[in-house]
């Protein structure tokens, strides 16, 4: 069986400059991309720009742009983001090509051909910043205005011709495929809300509008834009070269693996993407994971309270893999998950400087101090230290499955166990004990604990990339040698050629107090 993977994020609104959150969900697949590169697959691994719709129009408005020039100019930014990142994206979409318009088009025309659209007069509540039409239950009045419930954005009463999509003929076969499907939707609190949703009810849905012009307009009425969600999703298609589902990317990578998202936009890849595609008789992603929301200091990032984290300013201060472990190590993914500098700071002393850091440096300094700088070779190993290298081979199938049910949280607390257990290794073994009366024990235990960090820095790869690759470097593994079966091979090790000389992994952070 081929092993290819396709992994996405959401594209995300160049509305404005990105922000932690939109760092935050692209980390996540990018952990997970490059852990399944590791592991043999092939990745495919997918972000970009959603920039058509009443929002973006308004925010171009607003700063006295042409919306295509405006979205160029953020746009720019997120893809920036990409590299400050560090992501291993394979690509990165903007709504605004050919090649997702030609997409876009050829489903709505499968829509209309399956008899699934309509045309008819929308009149109800819209939020412009959600791109959202929310149900008069889902409304509340708060400071004399009305917002949505479910987001807290404003909203707006909207009357309009607009064509449909029958939603509510889905609901059973939406349910069936839940029910099949149990790893359709994750974690499974989310699931359940959903379901919970579906059952209720679906309406018909309001695909397109006719009050605004920036997006693609519905192929046979030029009055009508094409609903930007419908034009949003179909994405996922575009970058594998739908329509042209002979061609090779789309034969490799459709279904999807996984869509990573937030839980705010749920509804969109849950019930109304499975629906867009049983429509258009195509076969569904086959999981949807909803993470939870970053918090800056317990509470929700907003303009207006000031408390927006930027990414990059923080990278700036305290480095990628710093922030990439903080995110993964602290936050909960399924769950809601506050951020403080405070928490940063401790984070990287204890886990990264003082552990892992350290744990490299020491034991590569005494080499090169004692050894003339090269791994001693693998002679007279004790059951202890052949004990240390097995629990964390044994450890493998049971990391891969952690990885699958995206309980990265999991894989982290195990990985950087194994870290701590080198550390004291290291430690009680005492290899500058033997240095002048049994050179071969002192070998045994470094070659042992040389193994273990190559091991570790593997897998701690997907997550602080940078820094496991100047670990692996300084021992001569070559980044196409990163893979989870060189953690299984014995005597992988070069024992022949000089250490390279390996700078300060993670500086200390002192506090300003
Ligand atoms: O919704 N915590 O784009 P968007 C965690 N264009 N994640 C967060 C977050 C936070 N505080 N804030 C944002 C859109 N995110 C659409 C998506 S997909 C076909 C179209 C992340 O710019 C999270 O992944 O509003 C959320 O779902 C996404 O950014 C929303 O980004
Ligand atoms: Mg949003």
């Amino acid at each position: 069986m081929a092993k290819n993977f396709y992994i996405t994020t959401p594209i995300y609104y160049p509305s404005g400059k990105p922000h932690m959150g939109h760092a935050y969900s692209s980390i996540i697949a990018d952990i997970f991309a490059r852990f399944k590169r590791m592991e043999g697959y092939n990745v495919m691994f997918l972000t970009g720009t959603d920039e058509h719709g009443q929002k973006i129009q308004k925010e171009a408005e607003k700063n006295n742009k042409d919306p295509k020039l405006f979205c160029d100019e953020l746009s720019e930014t997120f893809r920036s983001l990409t590299k400050i990142l560090k992501l291993t994206n394979n690509d990165f979409i903007r709504t605004t090509e050919t090649r997702h318009n030609k997409s876009v088009k050829e489903i709505w025309k499968r829509l209309v051909k399956s008899g699934d659209i309509y045309l008819d007069k929308y009149s109800g509540w819209y939020s412009v910043s959600d791109e959202a039409y929310y149900d008069d239950d889902e409304i509340e009045e708060k400071e004399g205005k009305k917002i949505s419930k479910i987001s807290g954005s404003l909203v707006e009463w909207v009357e309009e011709e607009s064509y449909f999509f029958k939603l509510s003929a889905f609901q059973k076969k939406l349910l069936d495929h839940y029910n099949k499907n149990q790893e359709f939707i994750l974690p499974k609190s989310r699931r359940n809300e959903v379901i919970k949703f579906v059952e209720k009810g679906l309406k018909d849905l309001s695909i397109s509008r006719t009050s605004f012009s920036w997006g693609i307009t519905v192929p046979e009425n030029k009055k009508h834009v094409i609903y930007v969600w419908l034009d949003a999703l179909t994405n996922y298609l575009s970058a594998i070269n739908f329509p042209n589902i002979d061609d090779e990317k789309y034969k490799l990578f459709w279904p999807a693996d996984i869509h990573i998202i937030g839980k705010d936009i749920l509804r969109f890849h849950a019930i109304y993407w499975p629906a867009f595609l049983l429509a258009a008789n195509l076969p569904l992603p086959k999981k949807v994971f909803g993470h939870g929301w970053i918090l800056s200091d317990d509470k929700k990032m907003s303009k207006s309270l000031g408390n927006i984290l930027d990414p990059i300013e923080i990278i700036r201060d305290y480095g990628i893999d710093q922030l990439r472990y903080y995110l993964i190590k602290e936050v909960s993914l399924g769950n809601d998950g506050s951020i403080s500098m405070e928490n940063l700071k401790n984070c990287i002393n204890n886990d990264l400087a003082n552990n892992y850091g350290n744990l490299c440096q020491r034991v590569f300094a005494f080499i090169k101090k004692n050894c003339d700088n090269k791994i001693p070779k693998k002679v007279d190993l004790k059951e202890s230290d052949i004990l240390l290298i097995q629990n964390l081979k044994n450890s493998i199938p049971k990391l891969i499955g952690f990885i699958n049910k995206q309980n990265l949280n999991e894989y982290i607390r195990i990985v950087v166990n194994f870290s701590f257990e080198a550390n004291k290794y290291f430690n009680d073994s005492e290899p500058w004990a033997f240095k002048n009366k049994d050179r071969n024990r002192m070998n045994a235990i470094l070659h042992t604990i040389v193994e273990h960090i190559k091991n570790i820095s593997i897998l701690l790869y997907p997550i602080i990339p940078i820094s496991t690759k100047k670990v692996l470097n300084t021992i001569h593994i070559s980044d196409k040698d990163i893979l989870i079966e060189n953690i299984k091979k014995d005597n992988f090790l070069n024992c022949k050629t000089e250490l390279k000389s390996l700078d300060i992994l993670f500086k200390k952070i002192e506090n300003d107090n």
